[in-house]
């Protein structure tokens, strides 16, 4: 099949954000999200909680993108869907509803892997700068952070990654450390503002050149304040925007490293961020200032950062343009890579 705008109809159900998404071509009509805020009391997603709420989501949120669109059910081209990866009771949601659709309408369904789509974002044409070939892409989210260089739409290589966890983990477990609802990411982002980042240094992991670790500022931070608690019971709350401030700082500076290591080993100059914690606004304006370096930064819009069915869409076009299918046997993939 071949058509040079067709609609796709895409999905999104890896974590906890229910999302659909229209897209003609690889222009965005509708993108519709349905946070999941049944998770904020436990201080993160909870699995059995989240399959359950894409469960009672994915109808409504498929059916108001679909009118958002102002496109009917038989006008779509195909569907793409999240095979991975994420959690398994999530992805199973969106995996079988995508077939069950497929099936019904008798059109092709189309695999997508969640970080490539994160990545591939960039893509959406939305009116902003879309990078040439080859970029290198920071990757950031809640459950990855990786160093990708991106060569073509179906050819992406990893080349550094955490090695335990990710960027938006370390945002949220050190929120959570502190008292703040999940996700603590936009919250320190809120806080960090009005803070002082020189006010509490914490150390840095040493690690491969394109390797990250935050596992190890997580339990500074935690043995800092333990320590400070006991001195004074309201040091957090006395203390909370400096506290987010230098922890957002270390995150970020430790990131700026790895980045920079990684444009110095492949001589691409082409940096791209994605992923849920590419809407830090710090990170978004200290990427902005490395063009004065020669860098050539490329920064999503807001809705494209966070878990979104539009960016599922977008790898849906490039792979319906390459008849790159899968049959109804396809399952969901926890673990993907890519
Ligand atoms: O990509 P995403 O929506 O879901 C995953 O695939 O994980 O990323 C969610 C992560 C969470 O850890 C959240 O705290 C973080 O992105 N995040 C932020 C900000 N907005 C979201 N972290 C720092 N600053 C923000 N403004
Ligand atoms: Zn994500």
């Amino acid at each position: 099949m071949k058509l040079e705008q067709p609609i796709i109809l895409a999905i999104e159900s890896s974590c906890d954000d229910t999302s659909a998404a229209v897209l003609k071509g690889t222009e965005v009509l509708s993108n519709v999200i349905a946070t999941q805020d049944v998770h904020k009391e436990f201080g993160g997603v909870v699995p059995e909680l989240a399959s359950r709420a894409h469960q009672k989501n994915i109808i409504p949120v498929v059916d108001s993108a679909l009118k958002k669109a102002g496109i009917s059910k038989e006008e779509i081209n195909a569907i793409a869907f999240t095979s991975g990866p994420g959690l398994l009771g999530s992805l199973l949601v969106g995996v079988s509803f995508a077939k069950s659709f497929s099936m019904a309408l008798g059109i092709p369904l189309i695999e997508v892997n969640h970080m490539e789509a994160h990545i591939l974002a960039h893509l959406i044409k939305d009116g902003s700068p879309i990078p040439e070939f080859p970029f290198l892409c920071l990757t950031v989210s809640g459950g990855h952070t990786q160093l990708v260089v991106v060569n073509s739409p179906s050819e992406m290589e990893v080349i550094g990654e955490t090695i335990d966890d990710a960027a938006g983990e370390a945002f949220d477990k050190v929120a959570k450390i502190m008292g703040l609802p999940y996700p603590g990411g936009p919250l320190i982002d809120k806080y960090a503002k009005l803070g002082n980042p020189y006010a509490f240094p914490f150390p840095h992991p040493k690690v491969g050149k394109l390797e990250f670790s935050f596992s190890g500022l997580k339990t500074a931070v935690l043995y800092f304040l333990q320590r400070e608690v006991k001195k004074n019971p309201d040091f957090v709350s006395e203390n909370l925007n400096d506290i987010c401030a230098s922890v957002q700082k270390t995150i970020l500076d430790i990131l700026f490293k790895k980045m920079d290591n990684a444009v110095k080993q492949t001589g691409i100059r082409r940096v791209a961020i994605a992923g849920g914690v590419s809407a830090n606004s710090e990170l978004r304006s200290r990427l902005s200032e490395q063009t004065k370096r020669g860098w050539e930064v490329f920064i999503p819009a807001f809705e494209y950062c966070t878990d979104n069915a539009a960016m599922i869409g977008v790898v849906g076009y490039h792979k319906f343009q390459q008849n790159n299918f899968v049959d109804l046997s396809i399952t969901a993939n926890a673990r993907m890579k890519i």
